[in-house]
């Protein structure tokens, strides 16, 4: 999976998704920039600061873009992976399907909003900020991320908690976290989410599946919703590890005597 930039870029050409990209896989042909699937680390930087959103996730790109997936692969084709874009400089050409798109809508600026969040990984904390929110401008007729201002982008929940937007992504599938989209179909979070998630990560650190995480979730972020039932659960949970843990010694103690049976005969 991989991030693909799609038609808003064309013609654009922002470039703020260069500046954030860590590992320099965003390269830049006469009217569009494309990204390296295979340089690409699924790190979520770029989407949230291209102001014309172009950027999708690979399974959220809308079904009028889809050819844009293939636009940034076929891309590639001569050049393969270059291991790095500043290097290369503007590559004089594009993709056949950006050769032949008529010239795009000059964007008017101030017209629409791009805003990052930033700031080091926070711990287990409720305290968390979105800062650094810029007015930039936007192409009339393309969806806007003024629809959701102020909530985070995946790349940024990534950024607070450590955990990667893969796993971001599966957790939402698992029922463990729950993403709002903009109108153009990007996730964004509420801060709230910061905790959810390093919770989530704590539980599965104490061995909970995420079907025994589910039904606990909700008791054990809001208090009203913390019931007997929820502590018993966990407790059941404790006595399955104990017995695992237990079951685990008893399998030493024969490798053990094993060992020692055998040592006997070697040498
Ligand atoms: Fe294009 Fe947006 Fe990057 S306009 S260059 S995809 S920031
Ligand atoms: Fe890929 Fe964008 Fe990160 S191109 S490496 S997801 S900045």
């Amino acid at each position: 999976m991989t991030y693909v930039i799609a038609l808003p870029c064309v013609d654009v050409k922002d470039r703020a998704c260069v500046d954030e990209c860590p590992v320099d896989c965003i390269y830049e042909g006469n009217r569009m920039l494309y990204i390296q699937p295979d340089e690409c680390v699924d790190c979520g930087a770029c989407e949230p600061v291209c102001p014309v959103e172009a950027i999708f996730y690979e399974d959220d790109t809308p079904d009028q873009w889809a050819d844009y997936y293939n636009a940034n692969v076929d891309f590639f084709d001569d050049l393969g992976a270059p291991g790095g874009a500043a290097k290369m400089g503007v590559i004089d050409k594009d993709h056949p399907l950006i050769e032949a798109l008529p010239t795009q809508p000059n964007p008017s600026p101030d017209t629409h909003v791009r805003f990052r969040a930033n700031g080091p990984a926070a711990p287990y904390t409720a305290v968390m900020s979105i800062s650094d929110t810029h007015v930039r401008a936007r192409p009339s007729g393309h969806p806007g991320r003024a629809d959701l201002p102020g909530l985070l982008s995946i790349g940024g929940l990534a950024k607070l908690t450590r955990v990667s937007p893969r796993s971001l992504r599966y957790y939402e599938e698992q029922g463990l976290l729950v993403a709002r989209r903009t109108e153009a179909g990007h996730r964004r979070y509420e801060s709230e989410a910061v905790d959810r998630v390093l919770l989530v990560q704590r539980l599965f650190a104490a061995g909970l599946s995420s079907a025994d995480i589910r039904p606990v979730l909700p008791g054990m972020i809001d208090d009203a919703h913390c019931t007997e039932d929820l502590v018993t659960e966990l407790r059941e949970h404790r006595d399955r590890l104990q017995q695992e843990v237990e079951r685990q010694l008893d399998t030493i103690d024969i490798l053990d005597e094993v060992i020692e049976e055998h040592s006997a005969h070697a040498g």
